[in-house]
């Protein structure tokens, strides 16, 4: 007799990563990792913990030295904040404690956004309602505000577009039906100039969750940190189904030691906020359509998109393609250094000859 699978599990689609190649030597620009190296005294608390007496014992459970140090910089208790082994694991974490299986319970997300979160919600049984957000401006759509889903997730800025959205339309999404919960998705947010901005809305909204992510401007995606703020009563129940050790403890000291390292890493974001300008400018003088872009990426669109993705791609280029149809005659382009950025339109410019 064959073993029965859970049904949410068999009828799953199993998300895709992008690509990490196996072989050396490529321009990476498809996974919106940072391209610069970690602070000196990140580098310092990995040698510190990875020490031959640390690896036989446990790491603390609770990241509790990390998340001390994240409550105190952002204002909140201890108990608002939950450590998870990157930033998908916590989103996860949300539609595993919320989405009630059997329920008919749907998810809220924007179209295009990222599209980790259907797979999440189909893991525990329900579906996701999408809202388009189209060119020029790629607005919330009036229909996303009162729609009566369990949970809304908002990328802010929201991936590939790269478009924030206002403190006050995210308000709107919270107050407009308290029984639904916005979680605010902010892996890119320091890229995006707001600051903490959103952290207030914790503090005034029943129904909010904020998560962060050391993968993008913190440069530590290979050794996935990310975290999640909430009322106490929210972030307790999230909690309890969360692995004991889910985070190592050399993830836990890396990601502490980058948390204080606020120079160096507020230098590395403002390099790169400075590349997106000189990118954005640089592809649309080659005939690119490239919308304003808050994140450490931008999404430019010319017909040849997909025959350029394969291009680049053999000269050991790589940048990010979508086949879904509203996305089709776009790429993604993690903003590199501004030697890799420089990589990148030669090759362009010698695929358009
Ligand atoms: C919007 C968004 N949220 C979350 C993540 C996942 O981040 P992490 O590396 O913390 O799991 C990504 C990764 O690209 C992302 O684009």
């Amino acid at each position: 007799m064959s073993i029965e699978i859970n049904a949410a599990v068999a009828a799953l689609e199993a998300y895709v990563p992008g690509e990490q190649p196996r072989e050396p030597g490529f321009v990476k620009l498809n996974t919106n990792e940072s391209p610069y190296p970690s602070a000196p005294a990140v580098v310092e608390a990995v040698h510190a913990a990875a020490t031959e007496a640390a690896f036989n014992k446990y790491p603390d459970p609770a990241s509790r030295s990390l998340r001390q140090t994240i409550a105190e910089s952002l204002g909140v208790e201890l108990g608002q904040i939950l450590a998870g082994n990157g930033s998908d694991e916590v989103l996860r974490l949300v539609c595993h404690a919320f989405l009630r299986p059997g329920s008919g319970d749907v998810i809220g997300m924007l179209d295009p956004t990222y599209v980790l979160y259907r797979t999440l919600a189909e893991m525990f049984g329900s579906s996701a309602r999408t809202f388009a957000t189209v060119a020029p401006d790629y607005a919330i759509p009036e229909a996303a505000y009162d729609t009566p889903v369990k949970v809304f997730f908002l990328a802010n800025p929201n991936p590939p577009i790269g478009t924030l959205y206002p403190l006050e339309q995210i308000e709107r999404l919270a107050a407009d039906n308290p029984a639904r919960l916005i979680v605010v998705d902010e892996a890119y947010v320091d890229f995006s100039g707001v600051g903490n901005a959103s952290i207030s809305l914790v503090e005034r909204f029943r129904n909010v969750l904020v998560s962060r992510t050391f993968s993008k401007s913190y440069s530590l995606a290979g050794l996935r940190v990310g975290y999640i703020v909430g009322r106490r009563a929210l972030i307790a129940e999230m909690e309890k189904i969360r692995d004991s050790y889910n985070l190592n403890r050399v993830s836990q000291a890396a990601a502490e030691a980058a948390f204080r390292a606020t120079e160096y890493y507020a230098d590395k974001t403002r390099q790169i906020c400075e590349d997106r300008a000189f990118l954005t400018e640089a592809l649309r003088r080659r005939g690119f359509e490239v919308p304003e872009s808050r994140g450490n990426f931008v999404f430019a669109r010319r017909a040849d998109a997909a025959e350029l993705y394969k291009s680049l791609k053999e000269r050991k280029i790589l940048v990010r393609y979508f086949s879904a149809p509203n996305l089709a005659d776009g790429l993604r382009i993690t903003i590199g250094t501004r030697t890799e950025i420089n990589t990148l339109l030669e090759g362009l410019d010698a695929l358009s000859k």
